[in-house]
């Protein structure tokens, strides 16, 4: 793989253009960009949640030590902190992948002299984050953020802002309507060479006492750079080579410049924090307090509906238990933030709705009245589901209820692709079921199951008149605090004995277990057992409706090993959760080594080469104290299990490497300690997300403005590891945007292939709408396929002051993407 990578950096240096480098993605000692996200983050965030409180006549008490759990306490919801914690991480990765996918592009560093164009990266960023964020795009939002921070954090590092004597940022980099002045022009020398190792003089004297502005050129591929220019500098900036020799940048402590890297970081935390205020002050506090994660409440409530018909008895009981739900959680941390209804029938499906207000969404709900779904008796399942999947928050909660089979299984593959990339968990409240006494399975609800499985959720199958013994799923989980402490699917079913280790952490125990007719038997850690006959023993109790089983045991010390042994002749699977603020999640991501160490967080499923390796980042929560000690790749359908080696990033994050990875579906499991409070918990976690490699890529960037009215091309590129042929392309968007695209490319063995999709948004889209943009591939024999999802942005609004620079802005204005070249 090595060697296949270096042959293809190899030819991409043939055809890109100079570009760019940055402060550190990986370092041990030197600030990194998450590092400077991060402060900037808490350090902004800690000063609205005070300016929010004085507002509101209350106390505000600084934490002495800033950290996503101290601080949201602070901000008066702690339990808010995993939220925070994960939004922080999200932004500081997305920051990072712009090494990863625009290495070669001068201006999203402030390379090459390039402070105009960089200028205008940043500040259509900032327009493109506020109205994102002004249209509850949050998700979206937070992608652009991170982006934007990235170039505005470079320009300390690969100026010579600092060198000119500058503490303070250069507020005219979020301010379109200043101008830049006093910019070296192309023909002023600015550097000389460095004197043997000695470099910390070489940008010229008079560059300095007329205060020019000037920055390192950077090339991986030329030699040449303007006449006299300073360079980056580096190991792989080739234009450092040539006189003047030597760089500038300030990247790290063993950078050129690297006595100024704290000073140049410190500078970046500044500026950033000075964005984030800018932001604040366009959004308002509450905003931009919901865009970092923290408020009172960010439970999501989604539900996806099948209004046909049939569905009457369905419908009455969704009414009963969104309003208990809405009700019993009024006014603590486990009430719905947001409430998300997509319904569905036969042929029309959506539009999904999404609201604040509980009093709305009853309303909402209390309106569907049961008619129609055509003469059959399939119904537009999986289209509700998509528009669901790509418009909630990442990590929701999703429930579908349907009594039909779906009538739309070409979208399977889509709707994998949104439940691996946005890591929600569906289950499926499934009233179709064959009510004869032994039998309850509908063979026409496997691909509700597969999907289940797929997503670490459910698909209980039960009668109309047992549904409102099922929808305590529901319930279980709208806590603010859910872990997934065991996931498995036997398919074929097979009888296992299982060992689940429940830490002190963990409140409110629940077991899973979805099949028909399982025998099992639950041993607590004292040693009591309850069989499944047993509805009230020992433990605790058993509720069994349809195919799903629900153990919860008593409200006894829960600490300690469990174990469960199921028996059964029908596919089952078993999951257990509890609550606690000790969790991870992860995101696939892929490891770059030139120009420096990195990696870039992936929205498709992994590649696999011969010998390649398959690597997540994971972020762990509940405080800085928790640490991990292993994480591995566990086969969701068997027992293959790949141990991974574990990197610590800092601030919770790890980067996990797999040397390969488990055939089929797998999810990640790991174990940890934390070591705070008086005594030491070992604690074990699954995600409830499952993962697939494949042989396929998808690869897309999204390059331009988009203005309503306006037709947006967007390339991408497929490839193969394994023979050719056809690959048919399946392109959808959730704003259902007229568009064009390739139904196939034909790929030879090994090889790649390139298309464009072309989108429309209507003249009348508001400005700041999302658009979740998914490409499949799918290979000839249908066996394998992988996926882009993207998240691009429709922003109105050249505004007057800009249209004066209108030519300026052509090359700008970045939205994104997932997927590109492979370095
Ligand atoms: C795979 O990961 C191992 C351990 O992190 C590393 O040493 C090796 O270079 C990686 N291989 C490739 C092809 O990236
Ligand atoms: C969780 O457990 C606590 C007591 O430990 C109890 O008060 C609460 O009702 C439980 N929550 C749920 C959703 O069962
Ligand atoms: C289980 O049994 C206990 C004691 O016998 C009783 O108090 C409780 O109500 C029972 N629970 C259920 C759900 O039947
Ligand atoms: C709970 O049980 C575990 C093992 O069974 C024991 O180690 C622990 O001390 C107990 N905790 C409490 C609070 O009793
Ligand atoms: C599982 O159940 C079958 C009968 O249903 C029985 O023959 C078999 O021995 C059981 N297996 C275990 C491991 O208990
Ligand atoms: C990828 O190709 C290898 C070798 O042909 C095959 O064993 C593997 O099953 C393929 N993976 C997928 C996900 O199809
Ligand atoms: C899609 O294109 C058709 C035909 O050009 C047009 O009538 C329709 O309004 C367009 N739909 C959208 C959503 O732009
Ligand atoms: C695909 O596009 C890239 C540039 O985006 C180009 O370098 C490459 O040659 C194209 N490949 C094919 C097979 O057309």
């Amino acid at each position: 793989m090595m060697i296949a990578n270096l042959l293809i950096f190899a030819a991409v240096l043939l055809l890109v253009q100079p570009g760019a480098l940055a402060f550190q993605v990986i370092s041990r000692t030197s600030l990194t960009h998450q590092q400077i996200t991060k402060s900037a983050i808490l350090q902004t965030t800690a000063e609205v949640c005070k300016a929010r409180a004085e507002q509101q006549g209350q106390n505000f008490v600084m934490p002495d030590l800033l950290t996503a759990e101290s601080l949201a306490a602070a901000c008066s919801s702690p339990q808010s902190a995993n939220n925070f914690r994960s939004v922080i991480n999200d932004v500081a990765n997305r920051n990072a992948w712009v090494d990863g996918r625009h290495v070669f592009d001068e201006e999203y560093h402030f390379d090459d002299e390039s402070f105009l164009r960089g200028r205008d990266v940043i500040t259509s960023g900032v327009d493109t984050v506020k109205a994102n964020t002004e249209q509850q795009n949050f998700e979206t939002a937070r992608e652009r953020l991170g982006e934007t921070m990235h170039t505005l954090q470079d320009f300390y590092s690969h100026s010579n802002w600092i060198e000119l004597g500058n503490q303070s940022p250069y507020t005219t980099l979020i301010r379109p309507n200043l101008p830049i002045n006093n910019i070296a022009d192309r023909n002023t020398p600015t550097c000389r060479s460095c004197v043997g190792d000695n470099c910390d003089n070489n940008i010229l004297d008079t560059i300095i006492a007329e205060k020019k502005l000037t920055s390192g050129y950077f090339s991986l591929t030329s030699f040449s750079k303007p006449s006299g220019k300073c360079s980056h500098g580096g190991t792989f900036d080739l234009t450092s080579r040539t006189e003047p020799t030597g760089g500038i940048n300030k990247d790290g402590f063993g950078s050129e410049h690297g006595s100024l890297h704290l000073q140049a970081a410190n500078a970046a935390i500044s500026a950033t924090s000075e964005l984030l205020e800018d932001l604040r002050a366009s959004v308002g506090n509450n905003d931009f307090l919901r865009l970092m994660g923290i408020s009172q409440t960010f439970n999501v409530l989604c539900i996806v509906i099948d209004t046909s018909e049939s569905m009457a008895d369905d419908i009455a009981e969704v009414r009963r238990i969104t309003s208990f739900i809405i009700d019993s959680t009024k006014g603590t941390t486990d009430e719905p933030s947001d409430y998300i209804l997509v319904p569905f029938n036969d042929p029309e499906f959506g539009p999904l709705t999404r609201t604040t207000d509980a009093e709305e969404f009853k309303r909402l709900i209390n309106a569907i009245s049961p008619a129609g779904g055509g003469t059959d008796t399939a119904e537009m399942s999986l289209s509700g589901l998509w528009l669901a999947l790509a418009g909630a928050p990442l990590r929701s909660q999703i429930f579908l209820f349907t009594d039909a089979e779906p009538k739309d299984a070409e979208l399977k593959s889509t709707v994998l692709a949104l439940i691996e990339s946005t890591k929600s968990t569906v289950n499926f409240l499934l009233t179709n079921a064959r009510s004869t006494r032994r039998r309850l399975s509908n063979s026409l609800n496997q691909i509700y199951q597969e999907l289940a499985e797929a997503s670490g959720g459910q698909a209980i199958e039960v009668t109309k008149d047992t549904l409102s013994q099922a929808t305590s799923i529901i319930e279980d989980t709208s806590s603010s605090a859910l872990v997934t402490l065991f996931f498995v699917v036997r398919s074929p079913p097979k009888a296992e004995h299982f060992s689940i280790l429940v830490d002190s952490s963990v409140t409110n125990l629940t077991i899973y277990i979805t099949g028909i007719s399982p025998t099992f038997t639950v041993t607590s850690p004292s040693g009591l057992s309850q069989s499944s006959t047993e509805a009230n023993g020992s433990l605790g109790t058993i509720q069994t409706v349809g195919n799903f089983h629900t153990m919860r045991p008593n409200n006894q010390n829960q600490t300690g090993l469990w174990q469960i042994s199921v028996n059964s002749t029908q596919p089952y699977s078993v999951k257990v959760t509890g609550q606690s603020t000790i969790d991870f999640f992860f995101d696939v991501v892929e490891v770059f080594l030139v120009p420096h160490r990195g990696y870039t967080v992936l929205a498709s499923r992994p590649q696999t080469t011969a010998g390649g390796n398959v690597s997540v980042v994971l972020s762990v929560t509940g405080g800085d104290s928790v640490k991990l000690t292993e994480a591995a790749a566990v086969e969701t359908m068997g027992t293959e299990t790949i141990v991974g080696s574990l990197e610590e990033l800092g601030n919770g994050e790890y980067l996990v490497t797999f040397g390969t990875a488990p055939r089929g579906s797998f999810g990640i499991h790991v174990t940890g300690q934390d070591n705070t409070g008086s005594s030491q918990i070992s604690f074990q976690r699954y995600s409830s997300a499952q993962l697939r490699t494949s042989n396929v890529s998808v690869t897309a960037v999204a390059n331009g403005i988009w203005t309503p009215g306006m037709t947006f091309s967007l390339p991408f590129t497929v490839e193969t590891s394994q023979s050719g042929g056809s690959f048919s392309i399946t392109v959808r968007n959730n704003r259902l945007y007229n568009m064009t695209f390739p139904s196939s490319l034909v790929i030879g063995n090994g090889g790649r292939a390139n298309g464009t999709v072309t989108l429309t948004a209507p003249s009348d889209t508001p400005s700041g709408t999302d658009v979740t943009l998914t490409i499949v591939a799918t290979d000839p024999g249908a066996s394998d396929f992988n996926y882009a999802v993207l998240h691009l942005s429709v922003v109105a609004g050249v505004g007057p002051a800009m249209s004066l620079s209108l030519s300026l802005w052509f090359i700008m204005m970045v939205l994104f993407l997932d997927q590109i070249s492979h370095l």
